[in-house]
């Protein structure tokens, strides 16, 4: 990270890069904005990039790619088996995490897939800081169940605790007991913790939960996607490794865990995924399903050319001047709306800024998705694509009832070194005239509702005109400006 002093006394997140390949981007009319969102079912998903302004729906697959990994890519070696691509990137990931075994799978929830398809067992429990939604899913599709022992501090939207994707380790011992340690198929610690606002781990957390699990003889997965932001919190925010290395840190997490799984969508800016072990065993077992599943072992379900990427993203990946780019960037945008007194996740984590919908938009009911209303209005103000992070991403009880979120959530994700500071200002302040007319906000309803996952491509309708009353606010106050 840049320790750079400004004259003026002020902190600028200066960018430590420069963008030699650049997309055209389109701003629509508000009127074009608000076609699409209803073509779109009121479903950020499910708009089309070209009609986007600022994709801040996600970091996974959009991040920028170095030169570095672009020219990686020209020697890929194509080969169904035996790939010299394949060796590469496996020695790069036995260097940086020091496990021995490393499985290739197309992405973060091919990994989730073959764990869970390996591990879990019909009416066993996985224990995690957080669920992830692919992540859950997999475990239910099993016949397991997923129980959330985040600390307290965790849920509460503003809170002073610098890491709140920690597991509640009494929690931890309290559920060994009742449960039962033999029914317990893992305990998960999600790195960077994204459903709860990008919040991080500290290394003393991952330390005692590994303690616990290994006096219990319970498998500890670290879901690693979201390492780099966990890892810049850990060296910013923790005294002990103020002056430690990267990757000494990352040695670290992995001597306290059995397996480490990860998307390269996010971790290492490629396409891709894997499992790491050293664990003989569980190998062996896992090994049996990247051919069944993925492809052959040598490549799982990946191009040769990502891989190439993926080796040196992740090598890269250790460079604090890499991996800070995207925190600086999310404090910045959250010190600009909470300015504005406009509520959001604090303190401010890695992926990206999230609003709190349930502040925002308390007028709405939580079962007409505040936040993924939230979303909706975001894309007309501004062509900015969000994510609800809410009861929307929620799967129903099995009695059909409404599972209603703990938090409501409007992520605004930066893929890494894509956005100019210019661009995170447009943002505050198409936000800020949101908060202003926040009223003017109506609530959704589903027309088409699948059942699993149904936040990637259910539709929905708002439940009043309130789209057309927000695009005459609009033009009201911004008179023929896009
Ligand atoms: C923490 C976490 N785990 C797993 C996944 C799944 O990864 P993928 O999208 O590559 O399947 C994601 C994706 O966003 C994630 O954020």
């Amino acid at each position: 990270m840049p320790n750079l002093k400004f004259f003026s006394g002020e902190s600028v997140p200066l960018e430590m890069h420069k963008v030699r390949m650049v997309q055209k981007i389109n701003l629509h009319p508000v009127e074009k904005r608000m076609q699409c969102m209803s073509e779109a079912g009121f479903n950020t998903f499910l708009l089309k990039n070209l009609d986007i302004f600022l994709d801040m729906l996600t970091d996974s697959g959009v991040n920028a790619m170095s030169e570095k990994q672009y020219a990686a890519m020209l020697q890929a070696d194509d080969s169904y088996a035996g790939s010299e691509t394949y060796f590469r990137l496996e020695k790069v990931l036995q260097d940086i995490f020091g496990m021995k075994h490393f499985l290739p799978a197309h992405q973060g929830r091919a990994c989730e897939h073959i764990i869970a398809q390996t591990i879990v067992k019909p009416g066993s429990v996985a224990l995690m800081n957080y669920h992830f939604t692919t992540t859950k899913a997999h475990v239910s599709l099993m016949g397991g169940t997923v129980e959330e022992l985040i600390n307290d501090e965790g849920l509460k939207i503003q809170s002073s605790n610098l890491f709140k994707g920690d597991m509640d380790t009494g929690k931890l011992t309290e559920a060994v007991k009742r449960i039962g340690k033999e029914k317990i198929s893992f305990v998960r610690i999600e790195a960077g913790t994204n459903l709860v606002g990008g919040q991080p781990v500290s290394m003393a957390n991952l330390r005692e939960v590994s303690r616990i699990c290994r006096s219990e003889g319970i498998k500890l997965i670290y879901d690693a996607s979201l390492l780099t932001d966990n890892l810049y919190f850990i060296k910013i925010r923790d005294p002990e490794f103020k002056d430690a290395d990267i990757k000494d840190i990352t040695r670290e997490i992995a001597s306290l865990v059995d397996i480490i799984y990860f998307s390269s969508r996010k971790l290492g800016a490629a396409r891709g995924g894997g499992i790491l072990t050293s664990n003989e065993e569980l190998f062996i077992k896992m090994r049996e399903m990247v051919p069944l599943y993925e492809g052959f072992l040598t490549y799982g379900g990946m191009s040769v050319r990502e891989m190439e990427a993926m080796a040196v993203g992740l090598q890269e990946s250790m460079d604090m001047d890499v991996i800070s780019q995207t925190p600086i960037f999310v404090e910045a945008l959250c010190s600009e709306l909470q300015a504005k007194g406009i509520p959001v996740v604090t303190p401010p984590g890695g992926l990206g800024c999230h609003i709190d919908a349930t502040e925002f938009c308390s007028h709405i009911p939580q079962t007409h998705y505040r936040a993924g209303a939230l979303a909706s209005a975001v894309f007309i103000a501004g062509g900015i694509r969000g994510m609800e992070r809410g009861t929307m991403s929620e799967q129903r009880n099995e009695d059909g009832s409404e599972r209603l979120a703990e938090m409501e959530l409007l992520r605004l994700a930066f893929p890494k070194r894509v956005f100019t500071l210019s661009q995170v200002k447009y943002v505050a302040d198409r936000i800020a005239w949101l908060f202003k007319n926040r009223n003017l906000i109506g609530g959704l309803e589903f027309v088409e509702e699948p059942k699993v996952l149904r936040f990637f491509f259910g539709r929905l309708k708002p439940v009043s005109n309130w789209p057309d009353m927000l695009v005459q606010q609009f033009r009201k106050d911004f008179g023929e400006s896009l």
